[in-house]
């Protein structure tokens, strides 16, 4: 992909069911990527949709989706072998290399986790990479869980919260994820710590209220903000807020910036 606006016709590998109203699209593309950074998925005569990678390997692209309207349903009609077309990637990840040898508490919202995966599995697979992971990760209801058979596998390693805001489930929670930020011992953790919180808004908003009030400093704190697009290159401002560009300066940012920018 050499013209960074021109998109490219990509191949529908699989197409996962994860809930009613998401889907994971494998898509076969090969090219450079970092944990964190998003496409912009289209549909000729429909239009296009910044969608965060949400894991990758050789040759292969998962983009996991919620369909909310216009493109997104039209992306969902869409099966394994059917062309989907893609232009990026753009934005700012993760800093996974100040994640190094840190102890990591990732807090996510309902699709929030969909960015996050890929870091996840990163810690999965090379557990030396980090020194722990604590996963707080919370969901409307039953019906809107996604990645089932992750989050039971990331149970092996990792020191997990999950919860449903109202529901009852066998072995879940119950409560919004903001309930359990003050379930991880930060001061164990001395200096040697990062927080990223993903999600809607609001819980993004309290959340990292909640963290601070447990102690942790601004500094420590990455978020992914999800803005209206279009070009995804910084030249249309659809995405601007004050002199921020999400599209370029984020869509990860550390929360000594974001905090500014959360609605
Ligand atoms: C950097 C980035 C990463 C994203 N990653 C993902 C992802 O991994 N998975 C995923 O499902 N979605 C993701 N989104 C959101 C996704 O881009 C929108 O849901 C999509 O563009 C909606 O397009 P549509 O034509 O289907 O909906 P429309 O018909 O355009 O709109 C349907 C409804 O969604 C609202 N909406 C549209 N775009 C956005 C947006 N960007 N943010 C908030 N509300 C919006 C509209 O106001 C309207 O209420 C991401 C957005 C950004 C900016
Ligand atoms: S989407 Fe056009 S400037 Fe960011």
């Amino acid at each position: 992909m050499n013209n960074i606006m021109k998109p490219t016709a990509c191949k529908i590998l699989e197409v996962i069911k994860e809930s009613i109203h998401e889907y994971t699209f494998k898509v076969a593309v090969d090219m450079k990527i970092e944990h964190g950074q998003f496409l912009q998925l289209s549909i000729p005569k429909i239009g296009e949709a910044p969608i965060s990678v949400s894991n990758f390997g050789d040759g292969w692209m998962d983009f996991t989706i919620r369909s909310v309207g216009k493109v997104t349903d039209e992306i969902f009609r869409k099966e394994a072998g059917d062309t989907l077309f893609l232009r990026g990637a753009y934005g700012k990840g993760w800093p996974v290399e100040q994640f190094k040898d840190k102890h990591m508490v990732i807090i996510t919202g309902g699709t929030g986790l969909a960015p996050v995966k890929s870091i996840l599995n990163l810690f999965y697979d090379q557990p030396d990479y980090v020194k722990s992971v604590t996963l707080i990760a919370g969901f409307k209801n039953e019906d809107s869980i996604i990645f089932k058979g992750d989050l039971d596998r990331w149970k092996e390693k990792f020191t997990t919260y999950y919860t449903l805001d109202k529901d009852q489930k066998e072995g879940w929670n119950t409560g919004f994820v903001t309930e359990f930020v003050s379930k991880v011992d930060f001061e164990k953790f001395g200096d040697d710590y990062e927080v990223v919180l993903v999600g809607p808004p609001p819980m993004m908003k309290f959340t990292g209220l909640e963290a601070v009030k447990c102690g942790v400093p601004d500094e420590k704190i990455w978020v992914s903000f999800e803005r209206k697009m279009s070009c995804a290159v910084g030249k249309c401002g659809h995405c601007r807020i004050d002199e921020v560009y999400v599209c370029l300066d984020g869509p990860v940012f550390n929360y000594t910036q974001a905090k500014y920018l959360v609605d």
